[in-house]
């Protein structure tokens, strides 16, 4: 495992994204657990999740509390693990998501969830995404108060633009410390905040960095693209998955992203954080610069 600063820390230069584990078609607790372990056998020690991260309206913190479980059971040192959780999103049940970004819910939200992952304080709290129906300072300022309370470490947020990078660095300072955007070879539209994030010292952590689709992620609905032939065809050569190429490919981008892939199974979360070993060429790159989609 290689490893990348995060604010004041450093963690794997891939984390687990343990949405899978919680939400619809989630496997039983006991898969759940095996493969938060095989990501901490892996040397993983970042797993992000969020309170929103479950499948039933009743189950609010299902993937916290999981995690939680996990940890507790693994038989190794789990103190340098960092468990990243979010704030300011729902599921009522219906298979939709909603947006709450109001400050009271979101002070309540952070509570709830240092309760379920019963820790003194939460390592690195995200602000989910921005709610349009308020001011995007009064959500930014609640994790500036939940700092000051020392209810949270440091503070992240999500599904941001560069303007709303710019304003929650303004109000929160260094204690921003991350950036949680979707971004893979297939979805790149966060090429700027990426850029900014790594200008500012910020970690950038592309959410769904396998395009969200677990077998062929490069391939569009009527087959292999040139970027999923790009990607495979450097698979095959070096004897890898495609899924670790693009994962290599985003490692590359800049030394602050820290890839999120999410794993369902273990031998998935395996193979990912095998990534940080590949190290790609010029000649690599600019192949795979040169068949992405533009
Ligand atoms: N901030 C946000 O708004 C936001 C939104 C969405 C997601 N996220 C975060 O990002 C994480 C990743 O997103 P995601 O789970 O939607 O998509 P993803 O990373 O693209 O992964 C989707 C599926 O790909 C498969 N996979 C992953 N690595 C693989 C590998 N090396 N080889 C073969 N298959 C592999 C897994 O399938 P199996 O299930 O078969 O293992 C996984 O469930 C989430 O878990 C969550 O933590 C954040």
């Amino acid at each position: 495992m290689k490893y990348r600063p995060l604010g004041t820390t450093t963690v794997s230069a891939i984390a687990l994204g343990a949405m899978p584990l919680s939400i619809e078609n989630r496997p039983d607790e006991e898969r759940a657990v095996a493969t938060i372990h095989a990501a901490l056998d892996a040397g993983i020690t970042l797993i992000d999740t969020a309170d929103s991260y479950h499948w039933h309206a009743d189950e609010r913190g299902h993937n916290e509390l999981l995690i939680a479980r996990a940890l507790a059971r693994f038989g190794g040192d789990t103190s340098g693990v960092l468990v990243a959780t979010k704030g300011g999103r729902g599921r009522p049940g219906d298979g939709g998501w909603t947006v709450t970004g109001t400050p009271a819910h979101l002070k309540q939200a952070a509570e709830a969830s240092l309760k379920r992952l019963g820790v003194e304080a939460i390592g690195l709290y995200q602000l989910h995404k921005p709610d349009p129906d308020v001011p995007w300072a009064e959500s930014v300022g609640a994790l500036r108060e939940l700092l000051d309370a020392g209810t949270i470490r440091a503070a992240g947020i999500s599904n941001v633009t560069t303007d709303q990078i710019r304003e929650a660095r303004s109000i929160l300072g260094d204690a921003l410390v991350s950036v949680q955007n979707q971004f893979s070879p297939a979805v790149r539209d966060s090429e700027p905040a990426l850029e900014l994030s790594t200008r500012l010292g910020l970690a950038f952590l592309p959410w769904s960095p396998l395009g969200g689709i677990s077998r062929s992620s490069l391939d569009g609905p009527s087959g292999p693209t040139s970027a999923g032939t790009a990607f495979h065809r450097i698979a095959v050569e070096r004897g890898v998955s495609p899924q670790q190429i693009a994962l290599a490919w985003l490692l590359a981008r800049s030394p602050l992203v820290i890839p999120v892939p999410g794993a369902g199974r273990p031998a998935s979360i395996r193979d990912s954080a095998e990534a940080t070993g590949i190290e790609l060429d010029a000649a690599e790159l600019a192949e795979l610069e040169t068949a992405l989609p533009k």
